[in-house]
């Protein structure tokens, strides 16, 4: 198979006719409140994912890690052409670029704030686009894809779950036909551990925004790729929450500055219930990376 892609035809530009998921108004609530605010919280990397750590590793060590796993998992080292999709303020694609010496990497956001935030320290090949998955359109294959907290976003609260799963199918086939023969996704996601009813306060923090059951991503990658490694690291995410926490309370009067008293209260009390859920099991934090079927 050559890496020109044929068989997609049509405007980059033009919008998805039948989004599911949040939009780029609910993505710019949420992420736009302003890089110095996120960076008190998340540290000058704006990683705003699940860490991996090990041993005594401090935050940053542990997001480091939690980069190089996908990278790994996604054969993604010295590959030419690397796709992230959510890409947040870009550490993957810089990690990308500076460390495991891809030449090409594209990532896609939705947040305009997050894409100007890149462009402001630019790469040769390194390249950020504000765009839903679903309507990327390159005309070349990707040697691999990544893509860490996206997946949360991909369908709304309230959808039918057979519209849902269709959604998370829509995905891996938007993989599949971005990759090249055998590439490989590495995919990091938060997912309910048995159906629940979500709560409201992760409503307001993440709006149109629904979290996958945890066979979900699984069942909808089925005929298309196979699932070569799977872990639920609950744990990691509830340590990253309390170390986002004590940075946030290291910082409060400055918070309050940039955002306000009750923007911070409700930042402060989503990452204690986040806490709770995956100390408690009610949530799990799914790494999992798949393979390109022949
Ligand atoms: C929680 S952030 C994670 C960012 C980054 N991967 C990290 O680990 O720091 C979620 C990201 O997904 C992006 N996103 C959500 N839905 C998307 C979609 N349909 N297409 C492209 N990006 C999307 C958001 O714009 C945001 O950049």
């Amino acid at each position: 198979m050559n890496d020109e892609i044929t068989n997609v035809a049509g405007d980059s530009k033009a919008p998805a006719l039948d989004r599911t998921g949040a939009s780029p108004e609910a993505i710019i609530s949420h992420y736009d409140k302003g890089e110095d605010f996120f960076e008190l919280v998340l540290g000058p990397e704006l990683i705003y994912s699940c860490a991996l750590f090990e041993g005594d590793d401090d935050l940053a060590a542990a997001q480091r890690r939690k980069l190089d796993y996908h990278i790994e998992a996604a054969n993604a080292a010295n590959a030419k052409r690397v796709l992230d999709v959510g890409c947040g303020w870009g550490a993957m694609l810089r990690r990308l670029v500076d460390h495991a010496e891809v030449p090409h990497v594209v990532g896609l956001t939705l947040s305009p704030s997050q894409a100007n935030w890149i462009r402001r320290q630019p790469r040769p090949g390194l390249e950020v686009v504000e765009q839903d998955w679903r309507d990327h359109k390159p005309t070349r294959r990707y040697d691999a894809i990544i893509s860490v907290g996206a997946f949360e976003h991909f369908v709304q609260k309230g959808l039918d779950p057979a519209k849902k799963l269709d959604t998370y199918r829509e995905f891996f086939d938007f993989c599949d036909r971005m990759l090249v023969a055998e590439g490989k996704v590495s995919l990091q996601t938060i997912a309910f551990s048995e159906p629940h009813e979500g709560h409201p306060l992760l409503e307001k923090t993440f709006p149109d925004s629904d979290l996958p059951l945890i066979w979900e991503p699984i069942a909808a990658a089925e005929g298309k790729f196979v699932l070569t490694t799977l872990r639920n690291d609950r744990d990691h995410y509830y340590r990253t929450l309390r170390l986002w926490e004590k940075n946030l309370l290291a910082h409060y009067a400055e918070a309050i500055q940039l955002v306000g008293e009750s923007a911070v209260a409700d930042f402060r009390r989503y990452l204690r219930l986040s806490a709770t859920g995956f100390r408690t099991g009610v949530v799990s934090l799914l790494r999992m990376s798949f393979q390109k079927k022949d």
